[in-house]
């Protein structure tokens, strides 16, 4: 085939897929939960990666496709609680919140630059690395606080922008009638500091970084808690009709003026030199700065070349992010130890001489696993990179330094035994990670087990700390989940740091568990590749513990998202005596092993056999309510439209091509209000 022609190739279709997901779930993790799972440096190379594909084969750009999309921190997901969905207000934004196109090279920012027309003046800026808010004034007073949201629609955060003391509620009549702002909330690095050693203290998770500590307090319903953390805000963008002023440069001396935070960091280039000197100086300069940056923004300055040059689907082509690189730096590594995870994988870690690195001294950092040790020949002794992404835990990076004896024989191996029960260890397949087989007798897997049964979105037992677990678990008076309901008061406030409030709460909170329905209890038994949606599948399919116990491999693939794995999984364990035997004693604790009568009702066969796509904005329940209620009524949930597409549940704002797919194959559009009455809701 003439390869000028060729279609996209199966394997750059996997490849785009893959991405798309990853990508998706990391949005949902950074901006819905507060707490990335990869760095940003790892997410900005998928993203160029996927990029690159669709641009070499657009029939692979898809307008759900991320690269399309700004990621989502709306409450009126299933990740947020009821009373955050409750508590922010949604309300479309006046002008698209968009994101910036970034890069980490030089050479394109330069490339950029002289791709602008002759004689254009950039405002050079630094690149806060907080989150975004869109601030309304009306007549003076300040009106709504919008979170990027999807970038089409945010919550109204107002309440807790209020607390923010350099943010004025009340301005000056003289300015325009109506305006907003636009700028980056940003929690600093000391306040992070605090907020982090209270949490470690009470044993709460820890926020990654300040914008994952800045994201999870403005999304908070407790405004006192809220004003207490010490958030602070940049402006760095002014909008509106009828504007005084051409120039951005002028516009933010302006809103300074007016009495708004705006940073002094900002300066007014005639040529790429001075952009270069600029991202030089704060290169190193922001290290001693009292909030994080990630980069440098640069912008248009006249106001009239911005709307020449326009807008993508996704950013602004009048600006640009240059990204600062991540901060690294070289130590020795004094010894590889092992650590067992609570799934019973064994991470390599390397003591190292202490370094400071983004402002904390760092002694330890994962070595990822055993073939990235072999692949850099790394070994005791050797100077090599740490570095810290967006993550807690700092990571090596390569080997800074040949050592001098590189040419002789390179003989590491990894540990054989597992450093907390001795059990020799076992590499699957195919896998790059070492794993103590021993899950019924390592301890780390034990109390993992018990840490995973009690969390937020399992059984969602509070005041049982990583800690607490270990301190319980280490006394003998847990063993496994189940033992967690024969605690008594005394067990608890007997401990160290436990006092007797403590031990009380922790009780209500084990005894409403017992309420959690038999989807989440599905999740909580930690089967393996049974993650939440899995578990909620299965639980429709088989409503109780017993249906499930007897379920034949067919049946189990019969259910969307279990393959042959899934299914040999759960088979595997219930044919084991103790997991039953475990299963008996939360039963008799009183745990919901079985689909509630009310449940039960609520589900239906309405939407038996038909295939539905959703897309768009909704404004009664979010996408994944959607996709629940599709599935609750014995629908199917597909991603792309086909002729197998039964209707398109289509909300606000609809990608066109999507539109234009559908009414190609004469897909039928069900609005929201309709597709309730099709489910009697
Ligand atoms: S201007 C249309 N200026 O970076 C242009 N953004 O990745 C609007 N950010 O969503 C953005 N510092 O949250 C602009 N000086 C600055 C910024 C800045 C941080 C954030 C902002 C935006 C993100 C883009």
């Amino acid at each position: 085939m003439n390869d000028l022609f060729s279609s996209a190739s199966e394997s750059a279709r996997e490849e785009v897929s893959r991405l798309k997901a990853t990508l998706t779930r990391a949005n949902i993790d950074y901006y819905q939960n507060s707490s990335p799972t990869i760095s940003d440096q790892e997410y900005d190379r998928l993203m160029r990666r996927l990029q690159d594909i669709e641009k070499q084969y657009p029939e692979l750009l898809t307008p759900d496709s991320p690269t399309q999309r700004v990621g989502s921190d709306l409450s009126s997901t299933s990740s947020a609680s009821k009373q955050q969905r409750k508590a922010f207000q949604q309300i479309a934004h006046r002008y698209p919140m968009l994101s910036l196109g970034n890069t980490y090279s030089e050479q394109e920012i330069e490339d950029w630059l002289r791709h602008l027309p002759a004689g254009v003046e950039i405002v050079a800026e630094l690149k806060f690395d907080g989150l975004s808010i869109s601030l309304w004034y009306e007549h003076g007073r300040l009106t709504h606080a919008l979170t990027r949201g999807d970038g089409v629609r945010g919550d109204d955060v107002l309440r807790n922008i209020q607390t923010i003391g350099s943010i004025p509620q009340v301005v000056s009549a003289e300015l325009p009638d109506s305006f907003e702002l636009r700028g980056e909330v940003l929690l600093p690095w000391e306040a992070f500091e605090r907020l982090n050693k209270e949490r470690e203290d009470n044993e709460e998770p820890l926020f990654a970084n300040p914008r994952n500590a800045a994201s999870g307090t403005l999304k908070l319903l407790d405004s006192k808690e809220v004003e207490r953390r010490g958030l602070i805000c940049y402006l760095y963008y002014l909008l509106g009709e009828d504007l005084p002023f051409d120039t951005h440069y002028e516009r933010l001396e302006a809103v300074k003026q007016w009495g708004f935070p705006v940073s002094d960091a900002i300066k007014l280039c005639h040529s790429i030199n001075e952009v270069m000197d600029f991202i030089a100086y704060w290169d190193t300069e922001r290290k001693n700065l009292p909030v994080a940056t990630d980069g440098i923004v640069l912008k248009v300055n006249n106001i009239h070349q911005q709307e020449e040059l326009g807008y993508t689907a996704k950013s602004p082509r009048w600006a640009i992010a240059y990204k600062f690189p991540a901060e690294k730096q070289k130590t020795r590594l004094t010894s590889i130890s092992y650590q067992v995870g609570r799934t019973g994988v064994v991470t390599p870690v390397a003591n190292l001489e202490p370094v400071q690195l983004s402002g904390t001294q760092v002694s330890r950092a994962t070595l990822h696993n055993e073939d990235f040790i072999r692949s850099m020949r790394i070994k005791e002794g050797d100077m090599v990179w740490v570095e810290k992404g967006g993550e807690i835990i700092p990571k090596i990076t390569g080997k800074a330094a040949e050592a001098d004896d590189d040419s002789t024989d390179y003989d590491y191996r990894f540990t054989p035994v597992c450093p907390e029960c001795n059990t020799p260890l076992v590499r699957v397949e195919g896998e790059a990670a070492w794993r103590c087989p021993n899950r019924k007798g390592c301890p780390p897997q034990l109390q993992g087990k018990i840490i995973h049964f009690v969390s937020r979105k399992a059984m969602n037992i509070d005041g049982l700390g990583d800690e607490t677990i270990a301190m319980l678990f280490g006394e003998g008076l847990i063993k496994t989940p189940a033992d967690l309901y024969s605690l008594s008061h005394a067990d608890l406030a007997s401990q160290e740091r436990l006092g007797s409030k403590s031990a009380q709460n922790i009780l209500v909170s084990i005894e409403a568990s017992k309420s959690v329905p038999w989807a989440r209890v599905l999740f909580a038994l930690g089967i393996r590749m049974v993650g939440e949606t899995t578990a909620r599948k299965i639980a429709r399919r088989f409503p109780s513990v017993e249906a499930l116990q007897w379920a034949t491999r067919e049946q189990l693939t019969d259910v969307e998202d279990v393959g042959e794995q899934i299914a040999d999984n759960i088979i595997a364990f219930f044919n084991d005596t103790d997991n039953l035997q475990e299963i008996i004693k939360l039963k008799n604790a009183g745990l919901q092993m079985q689909v509630s009568e009310d449940r039960q009702a609520s589900s239906s066969d309405l939407l038996q056999g038909q295939t539905i796509v959703i897309s768009g904005v909704f404004s009664r329940h979010s996408r994944d309510e959607y996709k629940a209620l599709i599935e609750a009524n014995g629908g199917k949930n597909t991603g792309s439209i086909s002729k197998k597409t039964s209707f398109v549940l289509a909300g606000e704002n609809m990608g066109p091509e999507k539109r234009k797919k559908a009414e190609s194959l004469g897909i039928r559009l069900v609005g929201e209000d309709e597709f309730l009455g099709m489910i009697n809701e």
